[in-house]
């Protein structure tokens, strides 16, 4: 019978075996797959193990928190945090077109990644210790995907992790590469892992920098991010999570519209609702929320978010549009 208790005993053997007395690295993005895969090498290694979390600003509300804290709190682990906003936000300044964004976003992680790693191995190096290996949080999915070969050295850039220094060595640790999105999720219960991190839904790597439509200012994200959580706890509130497969809550930068409020005129920005029901996000189709806590989530954020006064549903399917709106 299939049991998270032993496929942790399984793992944490095996990931001795590999790793014998070696150190090693692990990137955590704020989503469960990296969280889980961590949690368990840290299990099988404790103190050998350190985690970096690079901190590109784009996150939503609450979750830079949970690792920083709550993940920290919940398993121990040695977590190098990089505050990297400032310098994603200046690489990003003036940036619409939704392909540079992208390009941007991932070479700052690579840059910020590696200047971490590469602090990591010399601190490694000067206690008399070697770094050997790099845990990633491969799933059993992503092995079909990928036609099943396991790596060593460089990192595919397809999990929001890039490239490692050319000089540097490291052989991959995959303790969930024979498993599926639920039994990683059951695992990360049984280590005891914060809810908000194991039960998140899938959430791109570029974050809220492919959900504002235009350029990406520290207004244009605070704004995005006062709606996005309003929008997510009236879904969890309404036993929505696990009805969804994910809901991006997109803010139309470029877009005004009028609107009135009190006495007044206004001139705001449009909030876009996207929840979508999907088995593997390759197809979707635009979730059927009940009107009445369609109107809730309108409300709150046009009374609470003072930049936004109109509230639109995307009812397109996918294809013909994608889950993102970039
Ligand atoms: P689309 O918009 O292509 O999204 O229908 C399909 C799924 O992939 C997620 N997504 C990303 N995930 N980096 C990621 O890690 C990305 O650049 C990225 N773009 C889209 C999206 O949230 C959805 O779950």
């Amino acid at each position: 019978d299939w049991n998270p208790g032993n496929v942790i005993a399984e793992q944490v053997e095996r990931i001795r075996a590999q790793v014998g007395d070696a150190r090693v690295i692990c990137g955590l993005s704020g989503g469960v797959d990296s969280a889980v895969a961590a949690a368990l090498v840290q299990r099988a290694v404790g103190d050998r193990l350190t985690c970096v979390f690079v901190d590109h600003g784009l996150l939503r509300e609450g979750e830079a928190e949970q690792v920083e804290r709550d993940y920290v709190a919940a398993t121990g682990v040695n977590l190098v945090v990089v505050d990297a906003a400032d310098t994603f936000l200046s690489a990003l300044e003036g940036v619409s077109d939704p392909e540079t964004k992208r390009k941007i976003i991932g070479r700052e992680f690579i840059r910020a990644f590696e200047r971490a790693a590469s602090d990591v191995v010399a601190q490694a190096q000067e206690e008399g210790g070697k770094v050997g290996f790099l845990v990633q949080g491969t799933l059993y999915p992503d092995v079909v995907e990928s036609g099943g070969g396991s790596g060593t050295a460089n990192i595919k850039s397809h999990h929001n992790v890039g490239g490692l220094p050319e000089d540097l060595e490291f052989a991959l640790v995959e303790p969930l590469r024979t498993l599926f999105k639920d039994e990683v999720r059951a695992i990360g219960r049984e280590l005891g892992l914060p809810e908000v991190i194991v039960g998140r839904q899938p959430f791109p790597g570029p974050g809220l920098g492919i959900r504002i439509v235009g350029s990406i200012t520290r207004d244009r994200l605070a704004t995005l991010r006062r709606a996005d959580a309003i929008v997510r706890e009236e879904l969890s509130a309404a036993g929505w999570d696990d009805e969804i497969w994910q809901c991006p809550v997109v803010l139309l930068a470029d877009v005004r519209s009028v609107g009135v409020q009190g006495d007044g005129r206004t001139y705001g920005h449009p909030i876009v609702l996207r929840p979508v029901s999907s088995e593997d996000a390759m197809t979707a189709d635009w979730t059927r929320l009940p009107y009445d806590l369609l109107a809730k989530v309108s409300n709150r954020i046009t009374n609470e978010v003072a930049e936004v006064n109109r509230v639109v549903l995307d009812v397109t399917s996918k294809p013909p549009g994608t889950i993102e709106w970039e």
